[in-house]
């Protein structure tokens, strides 16, 4: 007997944190989520990103059992948790919606979850004393939540969330009401303590800057759907959709005609010439493609200082603007295409004039089928 538990014991330690399989969520006609599938690795931090209404509360709040799902199923550190009722779930939660109570000390705050599972009083007062320790707030106990600041009024807010020792913390946009410096300090803050007691964490926002920068791993969400999922490094510089590509930063268009296809390099024809990029997806010659370019991927040249083999759009220049640390300068092709391109502000580099060539890498240039 003792060496089936210890062998399942190891099993779940070594198995995913979280596991999400075939769930959706329908109201009426419409599919809040799309059928869809999940891992969470033991201390990963992994966020679920997308526009308002692509689902993430919906698949946030069916792991934490507030919303049934229409099917799939869940496990939670390799123990079925379709069905269960919220409080039966080894999660911890940190919503929006799920504040302080205002009526109780920080220190009562911090210990309801600990309460709900019966934990005795010695051991919750020890157990709150360490967390807050944690948050480098040792010493607020006693006091309640309007006597605090927003931002120690959030980390009271992880602090309860992590305190019970959940094995997934479920967090939805929880620094979405700070103002922009708090929460970038806030982000860090949640980041070192997450990596620091090797918690697993499952984010949402709709902020790719926020997503890019806390997490090992971004779920990226559209219409209903887990559009790609991904290192935020290879988000960016590997996105699979044309819709991937311009949701995690910014991103030149330019619309062509796929000539040949060549181990994952395709030849485009637009209005100016001949392309040469990656193909992200499927195509074929013949079809309708999208090329995306990276602003910071443009470099304007004059046309003797091109590389052979890089591709170059003749341009002009419409405006340079110094935006700060970055510079963006504005190009126009005699076809019409408008590109943006954004350099690293240089006191010793003048400002670009006049006619330039638009030059930027095969690797750096993007190719889209049509039906990305
Ligand atoms: N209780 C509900 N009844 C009907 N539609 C809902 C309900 N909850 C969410 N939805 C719909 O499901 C979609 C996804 O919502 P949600 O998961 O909240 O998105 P997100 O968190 O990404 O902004 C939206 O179109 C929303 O209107
Ligand atoms: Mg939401």
């Amino acid at each position: 007997m003792t060496t089936t538990k210890t062998t399942s014991q190891a099993m779940a330690a070594a198995g995913p944190k979280l596991q999400v399989r075939g769930i959706s969520k329908r109201y009426g006609d419409s599919y809040a989520l799309r059928a869809s599938d999940l891992e969470l690795r033991q201390g990963e931090f992994v966020t679920l990103l997308g526009p308002s209404g692509s689902g993430k509360t919906t698949l946030l709040m069916m792991i934490a059992g507030l919303v049934q799902p229409s099917s799939g199923d869940i496990w939670i550190d390799g123990q079925v948790a379709t069905g269960q009722q919220p409080y039966q779930r080894d999660v911890g939660m940190m919503f929006q919606s799920y504040a302080l109570f205002p009526h109780m000390t920080v220190g009562e705050n911090i210990a309801f979850p600990l309460k709900m599972k019966g934990m005795p009083k010695d051991r919750i007062r020890d157990a709150v004393q360490e967390v807050l320790e944690q948050i480098k707030l040792p010493s607020v106990r006693n006091r309640f939540p309007s006597e605090l600041s927003g931002g120690q009024q959030q980390r009271i807010a992880l602090a309860r969330s992590i305190v019970h020792r959940p094995s997934v913390v479920l967090m939805d946009e929880p620094l979405a009401a700070l103002d922009k410096s708090l929460r970038t300090h806030m982000q860090m803050e949640i980041r070192q303590l997450q990596q620091a007691l090797n918690i697993t964490v499952l984010y949402v926002t709709h902020d790719q800057e926020e997503a890019m920068t806390m997490s090992d791993r971004i779920c990226l969400m559209n219409e209903a759907r887990i559009e790609q999922m991904a290192a935020p490094s290879e988000l960016y510089f590997a996105p699979r959709t044309v819709f991937a590509a311009g949701f995690l930063g910014e991103s030149n268009t330019i619309e062509g005609r796929v000539e040949a296809v060549r181990n994952g390099m395709a030849e485009v024809r637009h209005a100016h010439g001949m392309l040469e990029g990656r193909l992200m997806n499927t195509a074929n010659p013949g079809d309708a493609c999208r090329v995306m370019v990276r602003p910071e991927a443009i470099r304007m040249l004059a046309p003797d200082r091109l590389t052979p083999g890089m591709n170059a759009l003749p341009a002009t220049v419409a405006s340079h603007v110094i935006c700060g640390a970055t510079s963006r300068t504005l190009l126009h092709t005699p076809g019409g295409v408008g590109l943006s391109a954004v350099q690293l502000t240089c006191r010793s580099t003048p400002a670009p004039t006049g006619p330039v060539m638009a030059a930027f890498t095969a690797q750096d240039c993007l190719v889209f089928g049509a039906q990305a």
